[in-house]
This record gives structure tokens, sequence and C-alpha cells, in this order.
């Protein structure tokens, strides 16, 4: 069965979840609070004459109710940057704190790395790779345009990261970006991308069971590198822009098994539900209840899986 029908069991009020699925996402830009203040971005935006509205639950975020992101000069001049409400999740999950060493395992085209580095108040480092070198040309630009200084990109598959280029596992003060391993990671891996559906109608026409399967196998071992790379203590957000188990629950599923880690609670102030714990027959590890689930009727956005893991070896 093919989304969306396939998700009928799992999803609440399924009627309205359809009828969302068919409504345009609003525009949503974050502030760049390395560049502007929310108070520099809102009169910037009003001598523009570009309608603007707070967003609950993140007063660094707002929806363009009338107007595309980047067609703005605060868009021009870095002080805003394109990002959907739930795009938002995940670095504010992982919180990172400035001086810290955080991986960004697929970070093309930045919006998350962008956002980590402006909550470390651009100080420590984002080592921010992707394996697609056409988007990591998108990512350096947004990392210029956003006047980051901490972001180092790479160009690498993430399955493969090595320590090697920055010294090893040990910290050395010597080495570029002192050798260490990570404190924290952010995995937002490739997916089938079914939550983008409001500003992609084709997703579920190009969706097939042959792709869920194999990019779930790429997402494991991304996530597997992600937990190898962080210290002991240090934290992983992985996330996905998808409903299919198969690359959420599963996945976690099988790193909870196969690397020292665990599923913790965080707080999501956007209507949720919890990680399935059981999909066609196939019993997940009862903490993936844990993860979030953001579905497009909830809280009139895209939909979107996240999951916080801490490194426990
Ligand atoms: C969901 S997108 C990331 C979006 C990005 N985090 C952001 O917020 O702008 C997934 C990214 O993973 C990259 N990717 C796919 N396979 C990869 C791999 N094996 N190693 C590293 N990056 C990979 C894709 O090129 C794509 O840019």
């Amino acid at each position: 069965m093919e989304p969306p029908e396939r998700y009928r069991a799992i999803v609440d009020d399924f009627a309205a979840f359809r009828a969302a699925c068919e409504r345009p996402l609003p525009s949503a830009v974050r502030v760049n609070t390395i560049t502007a203040t929310v108070a520099d971005v809102r009169a910037a935006l009003e001598a523009a004459g570009v309608a603007y509205e707070p967003v609950d639950w993140h007063e660094e975020l707002f929806v363009l109710p009338d107007d595309s992101p980047g067609a703005n000069w605060p868009y021009f001049h870095g002080w805003i940057h394109g990002q959907e409400e739930v795009s938002a999740v995940p670095a504010a999950v992982l919180a990172p704190e400035p001086g810290e060493r955080v991986w960004d395992a697929c970070a093309a085209p930045g919006s998350k790395a962008t956002q980590l580095a402006a909550l470390m108040d651009d100080r420590g480092e984002v080592v921010a790779t992707d394996n697609n070198l056409g988007r990591i040309s998108a990512l350096r630009t947004n990392t210029e345009r956003l006047g980051t200084t901490n972001i180092a990109v790479t160009h690498e598959d993430a399955r493969n990261h090595s320590l090697k280029p920055f010294g090893g596992a040990e910290y050395d003060r010597a080495l570029p970006f002192g050798g260490a391993e990570y404190d924290r990671a952010l995995v937002d891996v490739p997916c089938s991308c079914e939550g983008t559906i409001r500003k992609n109608p084709d997703a579920f026409d190009e969706w097939s069971m042959s792709h869920v399967r194999g990019i779930s196998g790429v997402q494991k071992d991304i996530l597997e590198r992600a937990v190898q790379a962080t210290k002991a203590g240090g934290s992983v957000v992985y996330s996905t822009c998808t409903f299919a188990p198969e690359e959420n629950e599963a996945v976690l599923d099988h790193v909870l098994d196969s690397e020292d880690c665990e599923l913790v609670e965080f707080d999501l102030p956007l209507d949720h539900r919890g990680g399935v714990t059981e999909w066609q027959g196939e019993e997940f590890d009862p903490s993936v209840r844990l993860a979030k689930r953001i579905y497009p009727h909830f809280n009139d956005t895209g939909g979107f899986f996240c999951a916080k893991l801490e490194v426990t070896g």
C-alpha cells in the first residue's frame, strides 16, 4: 500500500491529515542571530513592507503569508534564512553550546548547520558534511551569506566519516578542530520526503517501496557512524521529513541494538505523537515511543520525525 493510505492506522483524524497534505505550505523564515536581532528583523520587514506573523513556539521564526522568503533585502543581507517551522526543530532539540564540537552529518543546503552555528554564537566548530557536490555549493553560499565563521564543510559519505583529518579521537589543541570526537551530532538524513508533500505535490507519486527499503539502509549506516563519532555522554539527534516507520522507528531500533546509545525524552512545544512501537507485524524497542511524529494537520506545518539519543559508551 502507498502513502498516504498506508498511514491510516497510525494517524489520528486521517481525513484532516489528507486534507492538510493538499494545502500549500506557508513560507517561513528564521532570524539569523549571528547578524541581526529579532527586533532588527521585525523593523526591516516592516520597512520593506513584508507582512509577517510570529510563530508561537519559537521567537526567531516568522511566517510570511504573502511573500517568498528570499525576495526581500533582509534575506540578501543574511539577516533571515528561509526555513520551514519543522525544519527548525532538530537543531533546537540538539541545543549545542558555544565552544562545542558538533557534526552535521547530512548538512546541505545548510538550514540546520547555520542554525547550529547561531545557537553556538558562531563559537566552537560545526563540521558540515554532505556527499552531493551541487548541494555543497548551496551549503557554502548559505554559510557565507549568513556570516558564519565556525562551519567547516566536508565533501564525503557520512557513512565513512573519518576523524583523521581532524587528528583522530583525542583532543589536541594544535590540530585543526582539536581532533576530538564530537560533543553532539545532527543526523538529518536523506529520506523519502513524504512530509514535504505540501511544498512538493509529487512527493507521493515519486514514492516507491524499493526506495524506502534502500534509503533505510543508508540511514542506519549514517546514524551508526554519528553515534560512534560522538563522545560518551554526548547527544545525537536523528530526523527525517517522512512518515515511513521503516525510515524512522526501524532505524532507531537498529541503532539501539548495534551501538552504545539510548533514546531520551525531550520537550517539543508543537502538537505531536510518540513513535510507533509496532509496524506491519514488526515490533520495535519500546523506547522508540520517545521519538516525536509531527503531522501536517496538527500545527499547519510539514510532516516531520525527530528523536534524541544519548551516547552511553
Ligand atoms: C534532508 S537533506 C539535509 C538537509 C539539511 N540538513 C538542511 O537542513 O539544510 C539530506 C542530505 O543528505 C545528503 N546525503 C545523502 N546521502 C549522504 C551520505 N551518504 N553522506 C552524506 N550526505 C548524504 C544529501 O545530499 C542531502 O543534502
